[in-house]
């Protein structure tokens, strides 16, 4: 397979629990390209507001926020065990606190927030300056990279996707219900779709994917033989 001789830049957008971190690392792997999870920023953000009152009973102070983002600080450092990107949180690795359902309850009403948005939306673009990467997220095609040579968006049945996360937090040990799950899933996507600050949509040139029946490998082959073509 002919694959794509000078760096490029592959945005992945899509619906909560599709997978999209999944398969962007895979690709990531396949063209030795940095993979960056732009949904662990913002989680980390959530995590920094529960952590600090500023997020109370799923209701964001946005003044406080405000006021204390320049103290929050997010950046990716490799795990030489697992060789990923970790997300750490001022000084401390916070990957696995991060996927815990309670911050994926908090965390679309926090990334609405303009000045969060603004603050990461400009972190990423640096990551992007040198190509080489595959990012995903829900606006990486549409703000992060408008330019990017490969726009993924991808989606899944709600119930599929509801599954597939329910597995993972059960494989982790944590407890939780299938039904929270779920309903966490669709409220964050209606969540997402309809805020003002960059809604979550299909940039116009990007190509969909839904892998509600499709397994990991055949998505990969799928998305390796469009990047082959470009
Ligand atoms: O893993 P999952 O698909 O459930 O979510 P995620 O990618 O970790 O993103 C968590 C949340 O962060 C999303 O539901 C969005 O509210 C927000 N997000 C965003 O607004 N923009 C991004 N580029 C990435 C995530």
């Amino acid at each position: 397979m002919e694959l794509p001789l000078t760096k490029i830049v592959i945005a992945i957008d899509g619906h909560s629990s599709c997978g999209k971190s999944t398969i962007a690392r895979e690709i990531a792997r396949k063209l030795n390209y940095i993979f960056i999870d732009s949904g662990a920023m913002y989680r980390a953000v959530t995590l920094y507001c529960l952590r600090n009152q500023i997020i109370n009973s799923g209701i964001v102070d946005r003044d406080k926020l405000i006021a204390h983002i320049d103290s929050i600080k997010v950046y990716f450092r490799l795990n030489p065990q697992t060789q990923h990107n970790d997300i750490w949180l001022n000084g401390e690795n916070v990957e696995d606190e991060i996927r815990l359902l309670e911050v994926s309850q908090n965390v679309s009403p926090v990334a609405a927030v303009a000045e969060v948005r603004h603050l990461l939306v400009s972190l990423q673009k640096q990551m992007g300056l040198q190509k080489g990467i595959v990012m995903d997220g829900r606006d990486i095609g549409t703000v992060v990279f408008p330019e990017a040579e490969l726009k993924l968006f991808m989606t899944a049945q709600p119930d599929v996707r509801a599954q597939r996360r329910f597995d993972e937090l059960t494989a982790k040990g944590e407890t939780v219900s299938y039904e929270e799950i779920r309903e966490n899933i669709i409220g964050r996507d209606r969540y997402d779709e309809t805020r003002d600050e960059s809604p979550l949509r299909k940039a116009a040139d990007a190509i969909v994917l839904d892998n509600s029946y499709m397994t990991r490998d055949e998505q990969l082959e799928w998305v390796m033989n469009i990047i082959a073509r470009i």
